[in-house]
């Protein structure tokens, strides 16, 4: 199958969470399988800035936006031999941040993402590439599916090509006013409860739902759970008018990409079989985070956007448990709403020994973070799937979850006997039940020789997309089936 990726974020190109380790890593999967993958994203200023070899090329599309009409070029790079395409629009991409600044999004998101879909779509029917699946990633991509449902429904350039939806958070909708519609060159006939109508607003994730042959979804529980009131995030409706085509297929990750033997960035590389080099690497963070120097402490990681999704209020409740607590260490990795930003520089101008918060996204130390931590807490209020978790596992550090979503469709304590433990887990969206959890896990660190088969248990697994890459191939099919109908 010819399969175009079409997202706004792809590794290692421009990431600001999993979406892009998900959008670089599955299509080498596929293309492993046999299948003509490329991928296309906007080129983001980071980009440009990038180690990346760009080649510019002649193709270039007008695309009409309410009363202006914006150029869009074609550049092109590769990424682990995939081709890797770039939509450029310097007054729309040429930016600092890829959604916004930390004070709040880009005013102009649908005009920037309505370009990069109608840009897509303009684009493809000027190259020799005709994909026969083109895979969409969240709001930003949302409009494929609309267009080729709806303007481009004659088109018999894309008479056999179908799409596939995933959902990666549904939190982010792509809500706008109704004004952004004639902004983005779409009619008032768009704007209607089945195309984009939501509540008097305009809801690019809804028409992506709505339009696509196929939706999925990054886990099998998250599936479950975004059709309830609770979790739907008011598309629960919408989603039950699709449940017959939604699925749940749990992410995996790249196992070259994500490996303590090969990684470059960590202070020693280790595997399962000898995981000494873990010492290691918990000895080089103590030391560059400047806390004590300590082989026994158990350390505790943490990687993450700074959002409340990850649960930073239950951590935060449970600070003034940890400071000054010599039989535990903590280490923080994160960047996203400012008032966290705040709340950790205060807590850090305190002073407090043994937790080190570093506000920043950091690639290089978020390795070191996964390399060194004996232990890693994701208290997510809601994780459609999480990667951190699977990243943690490889990298030997025991993740402490809650049992949400993709968290808990990876992450076991074992206390139900159906899978052997391999983390820690609570239920409750609370900071007792996160406490109580942490506890589990730090008694259980002090059992050493149950600790060490834990932690190689959990290095041991396949993480990799083997799986789901084969249950992709399969609904590309479906999809195609359905198209053809
Ligand atoms: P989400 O996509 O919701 O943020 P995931 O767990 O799926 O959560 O993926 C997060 C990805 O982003 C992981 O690869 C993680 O290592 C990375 N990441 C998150 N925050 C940072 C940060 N501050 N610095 C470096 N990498 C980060
Ligand atoms: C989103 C979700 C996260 C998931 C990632 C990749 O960012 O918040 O849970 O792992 O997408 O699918």
């Amino acid at each position: 199958m010819k399969i175009l990726f079409v997202a706004s974020e792809v590794a290692p190109f421009a990431k600001t969470g999993g979406l892009a380790d998900v959008t670089g890593s599955l299509p080498v999967a596929l293309k492993r399988l046999g299948h003509d993958v490329r991928i296309i994203l906007p080129l983001y200023k980071t980009v440009g800035e990038g180690p990346f070899p760009i080649h510019k090329g002649r193709k270039s599309v007008e695309i009409p936006l309410g009363e202006t009409l914006r150029k869009g070029f074609l550049r092109q790079s590769t990424s682990a031999d995939i081709p890797v395409y770039l939509l450029e629009n310097r007054f729309f991409f040429h930016r600092d941040h890829l959604y916004g600044t930390p004070a709040g999004d880009y005013p102009d998101n649908h005009q920037r993402f309505a370009f990069f879909c109608r840009g897509v779509l303009d684009l493809l029917k000027r190259m020799d590439f005709r994909p026969d699946i083109l895979h969409c990633h969240d709001w930003q991509t949302a409009l494929v599916p609309v267009l080729l449902r709806y303007a481009h429904r004659e088109d018999p350039f894309f008479m056999s090509t179908a799409t596939l939806f995933t959902i990666h958070n549904l939190a982010y909708q792509g809500l706008f006013p109704k004004t952004s519609l004639g902004e983005m060159g779409f009619d008032w006939s768009y704007f209607t409860i089945d195309r984009l109508e939501y509540y008097d607003q305009v809801n690019l994730m809804k028409g992506g739902i709505l339009t696509a042959d196929l939706v999925t979804t990054v886990s099998p529980s998250y599936c479950n759970e975004i059709l309830s009131v609770e979790q739907g995030c008011g598309l629960e409706g919408v989603l039950a008018q699709r449940r017959d085509d939604l699925y749940g297929v749990l992410n995996g990750l790249d196992p070259e990409e994500w490996d303590p033997a090969t990684d470059r960035h960590i202070f020693k590389t280790y595997t399962p079989a000898a995981p000494a080099g873990k010492a290691v690497n918990k000895r080089g963070l103590q030391k560059r985070l400047g806390l004590e120097v300590a082989p026994d402490i158990p350390l505790v990681g943490m990687v993450t956007r700074l959002a409340s999704q990850k649960g930073i209020d239950l951590l935060t409740a449970i600070l003034p448990r940890l400071e000054g607590d010599e039989n535990v260490q903590l280490v923080l990795l994160g960047a996203g709403d400012e008032a966290y930003h705040q709340l950790f520089e205060d807590f850090n101008a305190r002073g407090v020994g043994n937790i080190s918060l570093n506000i920043g996204y950091d690639s290089v130390c978020a390795r070191q973070i996964y390399a060194g931590s004996d232990i890693f807490l994701m208290p997510s209020h809601y994780e459609p799937c999480g990667l951190g978790q699977l990243i943690a596992l490889r990298y030997g550090a025991v993740p402490v979850v809650r049992k949400t979503g993709g968290l808990a469709d990876t992450v076991f304590d074992g206390r139900d006997g159906s899978r052997e433990p391999n983390g820690f887990t609570f239920d409750d969206f609370t900071a007792d039940a996160l406490w109580e959890a942490l506890q589990r896990a730090l008694q259980s660190y002090r059992q050493r020789d149950a600790w060490k088969k834990l932690v190689r248990r959990g290095m041991s697994r396949d993480y990799s997309w083997q799986q789901s890459a084969g249950e992709y191939e399969r609904l590309y099919r479906v999809a195609l089936g359905k198209k053809r109908l």
